[in-house]
């Protein structure tokens, strides 16, 4: 039989792009799926002289592959892996290796490759951004798992992989859940610039009434200079984009509530086990709580109206070039939390992330790739510990050149009544962490009021309480 050299469980978009994006690039690649039609279309649908096989039996799928075996998962996260990993585990032997290609949440990855360790089974989790496009054409990919069982994996990931400059956006990034945990942060990065994006629309739109075409215009603008990436360049593909049934603009006729699937809000827990703050991430995922309450936020535009102030009259020029400074800062300030978080979480779940190498294999394939990650790239080149990217030279005096341009944005937006909280706590998390000195001393103070629960001096060492009453 044949001898193929890589497995996919699970045809779905996601599985059959990736396979099709393998058999590309050279690779036998086997699928299984339990749906026979998904199976057999897999056939029909590769190249010629692509060497491609779909089959509904998991016995049939794992002796099709060449030993060690290394197959990848597409399922849904969650019951599904667990099901899928089931099916196979008695077909599989030791050094063989199961990927998970899902959006798992990272401590079910810690459990599985335990589990599977037991049985000599190497498991990684892998996070893969792009969507179906990118799975077809050039995925970010970001694996993590035990260092050696990798290079098994490397060449096809290599090849499947967007390229920036000839470099593959993939790879290796540490033990355990690492590529699961960096997965999530990415998408909490994802959420935070989707957030800023959407006030900068609301902010030009109703606070400063730019008429539509202007609008569309701006952003489609901005992504050929230093704010150019993914998220703002479809942006002015959407703001472009018609309907076909009203003949409006499409983006005006869709409603302004949104879901989620939860893995920015899990960027959020975590970040809050790990006491890392991660503000502007933290807000995104409330405001698109908030844009649920639908029905409460009809009733209270009437309750709470308010008539703006009159606004300052800033050229409108001017305006834009301030806000596109804006704008830099807060999305800087947003990936500075997201690695911030990476940074904390590398050495608590020790999984020796390179920060490096997280910011190389974002410049293309994913959702977040932008321009700004070469630069980010070169300040983790020169410092591999930083903590902060803000504390890097270039990058910090950078934002602080720009820095009062995002004030007067966010005072245009309080006296215009636009909300601008990605701005805004973005503004409060730099003036916060450029603080020598906080108002915290007041909040142990009263702690210790209320429930004696001491307090540090600035003077000497030990604990303290005071008798305040
Ligand atoms: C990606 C995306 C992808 C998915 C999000 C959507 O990197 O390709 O992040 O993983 O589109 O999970 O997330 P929400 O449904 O939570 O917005």
């Amino acid at each position: 039989m044949e001898q193929y050299d890589f497995g996919i469980v699970g045809l779905g978009v996601m599985g059959r792009n990736l396979l099709l994006n393998m058999a590309d690039h050279g690779f036998a690649v086997a699928g299984l799926d339990l749906d026979t039609e998904k199976a057999t279309a897999l056939e029909a649908e590769a190249g010629q002289g692509q060497r491609v096989a779909g089959t509904t039996s998991a016995l049939q799928f794992v002796g099709m592959l060449q030993r060690p075996r290394a197959l990848m998962l597409l399922v849904p996260a969650g019951k599904p892996v667990d099901a899928a990993i089931a099916t196979l585990l008695p077909h599989l032997e030791a050094g063989d290796i199961i990927v998970d290609g899902g959006n798992t949440y990272f401590t079910d990855t810690d459990r599985r490759v335990s589990e599977l360790a037991e049985k000599g089974i190497h498991f990684f989790g892998m996070g893969i951004s792009g969507g179906e496009r990118g799975a077809r054409f050039g995925p970010s990919m970001m694996p993590g798992g035990d260092r050696g069982a990798y290079e098994r994996l490397r060449p096809v990931f290599e090849a499947i992989a967007a390229k920036v400059n000839d470099e593959p956006c993939v790879a290796y990034m540490g033990n355990g859940s690492a590529g699961n945990y960096v997965k999530m942060v990415h998408n909490g990065i994802e959420y935070g610039i989707m957030q800023l994006i959407a006030e900068t629309y609301d902010f030009l739109k109703r606070g400063v009434g730019l008429p539509e075409d202007r609008l569309q215009q701006t952003f489609e603008s901005w992504n050929t200079t230093e704010l150019s990436s993914f998220l703002i360049e479809i942006t002015g593909e959407i703001l472009k984009k018609m309907d076909e049934e009203t003949g409006e603009r499409l983006v005006n006729v869709i409603s302004d509530w949104a879901r989620a699937k939860g893995t920015g809000k899990w960027t959020s827990q975590n970040a809050m086990d790990l006491q890392v703050p991660v503000p502007t991430i933290d807000v995104a995922v409330t405001m698109r709580d908030l844009s649920k309450f639908k029905k409460e936020r009809v009733q209270a535009a009437t309750l709470l109206r308010w008539d703006p102030l009159k606004h300052s009259e800033t050229d409108l020029d001017q305006l834009l070039e301030k806000l596109k400074n804006a704008y830099y800062f807060a999305m800087t300030t947003i990936y500075a939390q997201g690695l911030a978080q990476l940074r904390v979480a590398s050495d608590t779940y020790t999984y020796e992330l390179r920060l490096d190498e997280v910011v190389r294999i974002w410049r293309g394939g994913c959702i977040i790739r932008a321009a700004c990650l070469e630069d980010f790239r070169r300040a983790y080149q020169r410092n591999p510990g930083l903590p902060n990217l803000l504390l890097d030279d270039q990058i910090g005096s950078r934002i602080v050149r720009i820095q009062p341009d995002i004030r007067t944005i966010v005072l245009e937006a309080v006296i215009r009544g636009i909300p601008l909280p990605a701005y805004m706590s973005a503004l409060a998390y730099f003036d916060a962490y450029r603080s020598e000195t906080l108002p915290t001393n007041l909040i142990q103070a009263q702690r210790d009021y209320f429930g004696a629960h001491q307090y540090e001096r600035l003077d000497r060492e030990g604990s303290f309480h005071t008798q305040w009453q």
